[in-house]
């Protein structure tokens, strides 16, 4: 009897809390007159629809800072259908009368602000909260999203292809840069927001789910379904999440030099699967003598059947699309786990401090197997014709319509090796390490590296970084 009362009052509640938005709480925000009461600062806005990021201006939120986002889904590869429930903790950077989220397709079914139900309105792309109270600044807060339905990858910009939630035949791949987190969970979707994370993943026995950072127990199989728990516990941009779904075989252990790594392929790419653990193992331990210590809990590399086209650098489980990945990709996705991942960018115009640099890491490691010098890499680019397109775009301002220009790899990459040479190669490695540590687990912008490369040097570097990053011409 009594719990029945009290289901009662809770379905009551909540039908209060869901009523139309016009309720006595407006008056706070319409300034109508109305005096606000003490729990409610009168300066309560909305959080802006956008972080502030001017060529993604959807992307992300503002209002807020993400701390942790507790992800747990239940997916059914048979039927497409995910049932998912996201918890996110934030604190509020402005006195917060709603605030949005990012999410696309799927049915939010509720959201609740620290235990109480909120509203919630959706527009294209955005699912914007109004707590039944007003957040005040700084304070902490919980929003809990639940959501069902079948998710649509992102494939419309660009030359982006197809990312985000994107199921297979077994299961799921799930890569998602720049912006496709939001096709499987709620979230401040754009890399100046980042956050630890825990996934609850429950999927039919016999399916195997694959998340970031480390696994938390033992899988628990009851009713025919399984459930992995995953954790990340060091800091990690929304576009690096997955929970790669489906049949995998695995191989797992440490590398010489310590670090837990996991190597996962789809039973098609079972024949990659020795090589991606062996040079999954090599190359970082190498990494960790040239970038520094390695800044991830565990290592590791997922080959799935899903023809992507691309590889991601997922944090400590880089995804490699539906090919067997050569030595070079192996070296590219674990140099992110330093440059983009550990360090992450603010705004998508630096994207070359993410691709140059793994693309520089490509050359580096030709270098250091005694293959062609990156000398040699970057006279064979440097001697393209003037017209190459490559000369046209600059890589220090990657373009929204055009982010994975190859101009942002390899001549990002060249910018690089042109500093290696204007300041000697003590100076340049003792640079890498040092922005590596700088910048651990934190944001950076080309302004700072620009600013850390002088003042490693001692030299005026800004004729160099403006040839090679900024202008539409062939540097010479
Ligand atoms: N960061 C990835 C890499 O370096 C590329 C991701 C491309 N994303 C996409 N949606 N196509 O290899
Ligand atoms: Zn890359």
């Amino acid at each position: 009897m009594r719990s029945r009362k009290v289901a009662l009052l809770a379905a009551l509640i909540s039908a209060l809390a869901c009523a139309p938005v016009d309720g006595p709480r407006q008056s706070v925000e319409r300034g109508d007159g109305a005096p606000p009461s003490a729990s409610a600062p009168a300066a309560a806005m909305p959080g802006a629809p956008g972080i502030g990021d001017t060529d993604f201006p959807k992307d992300g939120n503002g209002g807020y800072d993400v701390s942790h986002y507790d992800i747990a889904i239940r997916y059914t590869p048979a039927t497409k259908r995910l049932d998912g429930v996201t918890t996110i903790q934030a604190a509020a950077t402005q006195a917060l009368s709603s605030f949005n989220l990012d999410l696309s397709g799927l049915d939010v079914r509720q959201v609740t602000v620290d235990d109480t139900p909120a509203t919630y309105t959706r527009q294209g792309d955005e699912l914007t909260v109004r707590p039944a109270r007003p957040i005040g600044n700084s304070s902490r807060f919980a929003v809990k999203v639940s959501y069902s339905g079948v998710p649509e990858p992102a494939k419309d910009q660009g030359n982006l292809g197809t990312y985000g939630f994107v199921p297979t035949a077994d299961g799921a791949f799930v890569a998602s840069e720049p912006n496709g987190s939001k096709t499987w969970f709620p979230a401040n979707d754009h890399p100046a927001d980042k956050a630890a994370f825990d996934f609850t993943i429950t999927v039919p026995a016999g399916v195997t789910a694959l998340a970031n950072g480390e696994m938390v127990g033992q899988p628990t199989t009851a009713g025919g379904k399984t459930t992995y728990r995953w954790r990340e516990r060091n800091p990690m941009v929304t576009y690096l999440a997955t929970a790669t779904l489906g049949k995998f075989e695995l191989r797992q252990g440490r590398t010489p030099a310590g670090i837990a790594n996991l190597a996962a392929a789809d039973p098609r790419f079972k024949s990659s699967l020795d090589r991606l653990y062996t040079t999954t193992a090599e190359v970082t331990d190498h990494w960790t003598t040239v970038f520094g210590p390695y800044p991830f809990g565990s290592t590791g590399g997922v080959v799935d059947d899903y023809a992507a086209g691309y590889a991601l650098e997922n944090q400590t489980k880089p995804l490699y699309g539906g090919f067997d990945p050569g030595e070079s990709i192996i070296v590219h996705e674990l140099a992110h786990q330093w440059f983009g991942n550990s360090l992450s960018i603010r705004r998508w115009k630096d994207l070359w401090l993410n691709e140059g640099f793994a693309t520089y890491a490509e050359w580096l490691w030709s270098e250091h197997k005694g293959r062609r010098t990156a000398e040699a890499i970057f006279t064979q680019y440097h001697s393209r014709p003037a017209t190459d397109p490559i000369w046209k775009y600059p890589p220090g301002r990657a373009r929204p319509d055009d982010l994975f220009n190859q101009s942002v790899y390899s001549r990002g990459a060249m910018t690089l090796h042109a500093l290696r040479k204007a300041v000697g190669d003590q100076t340049f490695f003792q640079l890498l390490k040092q922005w590596a540590a700088d910048h651990r687990y934190g944001h950076v912008t080309t302004d700072e590296f620009v600013a850390l490369s002088e003042r490693l040097s001692g030299k005026e570097l800004d004729a160099l970084f403006d040839a090679w990053l900024f202008q539409p011409r062939r540097p010479s």
